[in-house]
């Protein structure tokens, strides 16, 4: 059943910089939230710039449904994001939410959660959910140097993390699809969310062992609600549109 989607002004109640690139917005809603599932997203109104005239799309984070509060983490790339890190406690944030098909929660018990840089934040509410649903979620998170890496607490409390660095700063040197994590056979499905073609190595790894892999597509967006076709992806049932049929999909549908 779809959810009906709102437009909204949420309040910030904060702003955490987590380090030189990202950081945590945590936005309160003033009624309750509309039910939210991991991979979902909103479309963010960018105030005061020049040029951010399209809203930005940005996953969930986490949420709390007994303080109606959204938290959201956000890489800073370009004038849209550097604004929005400038907000501050007490400011509103108009959204649209929540927009897109979430990740399935589907049969089988141990399931890798795999990500690269910023691809990381659909993976905590989508954890969640996992043990919520009796299941064991194991995280993998990529990242360029130790200067994107965070504390981790809120998923180390939910599963094992693994870590690895291009540079070798932090946890073990290498891509993500190099771990001796991805090695193993202990898991019955794999999500991914992170650059196309750390995606797209994590769902060959999934076909060569015939497992279960749905990846969260970042496609540029324009609408995010399936009017303007700027995110159409081609798909063994044609082309889909990754704001509306995803941006998760199953990597059996993906011709990429
Ligand atoms: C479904 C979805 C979920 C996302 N979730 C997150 C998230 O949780 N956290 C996060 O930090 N980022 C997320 N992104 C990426 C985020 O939307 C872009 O980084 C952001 O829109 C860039 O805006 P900007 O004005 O700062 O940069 P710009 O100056 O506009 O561009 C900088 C870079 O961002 C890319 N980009 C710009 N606009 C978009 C757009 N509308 N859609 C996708 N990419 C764009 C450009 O190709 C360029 O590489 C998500 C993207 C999608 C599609
Ligand atoms: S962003 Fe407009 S159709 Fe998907």
């Amino acid at each position: 059943m779809s959810v009906k989607k709102k437009i909204e002004n949420l309040l910030v109640t904060a702003n955490r910089r987590l380090n030189s690139e990202y950081f945590e917005l945590i936005l309160q809603s003033n009624e309750s939230l509309p039910g939210i599932l991991p991979g979902q997203f909103a479309e963010l109104k960018v105030d005061h710039t020049e040029h951010t005239f399209l809203r930005r799309p940005i996953s969930f984070y986490d949420v709390n449904t007994d303080k109606s509060e959204v938290h959201l983490l956000i890489q800073e790339v370009g004038e849209g994001t550097r604004r929005l890190g400038q907000l501050e406690a007490g400011e509103f944030l108009n959204m649209i939410y929540p927009l897109g098909h979430s990740f399935t929660i589907t049969e089988g018990t141990t399931f890798l959660l795999v990500s690269g840089g910023v691809g990381i934040a659909p993976m905590l509410l989508l954890g969640r959910k996992l043990k919520e649903a009796g299941k064991t979620p194991v995280f993998l998170f990529g990242f360029r140097s130790e200067k994107q890496w965070f504390d981790l607490s809120r998923f180390e409390a939910l599963g094992e993390v693994f870590i690895t660095t291009e540079d070798g700063s932090i946890g073990e040197k290498g891509l993500v699809t190099s771990h001796r994590v991805m090695n193993t056979g202990r898991f019955d499905g794999y999500y991914t969310c992170g650059p196309v073609p750390m995606m797209k190595a994590v769902s060959s790894i999934a076909a060569s062992r015939d497992i279960f892999c749905e990846a969260s597509l970042e496609n540029t967006m324009a609408c995010g609600i399936g009017a303007c076709l700027t995110c159409a992806q081609p798909t063994v049932h044609g082309m889909k549109m990754a704001c509306t049929d995803g941006p998760v999909f199953n990597t059996k549908e993906l011709l990429w």
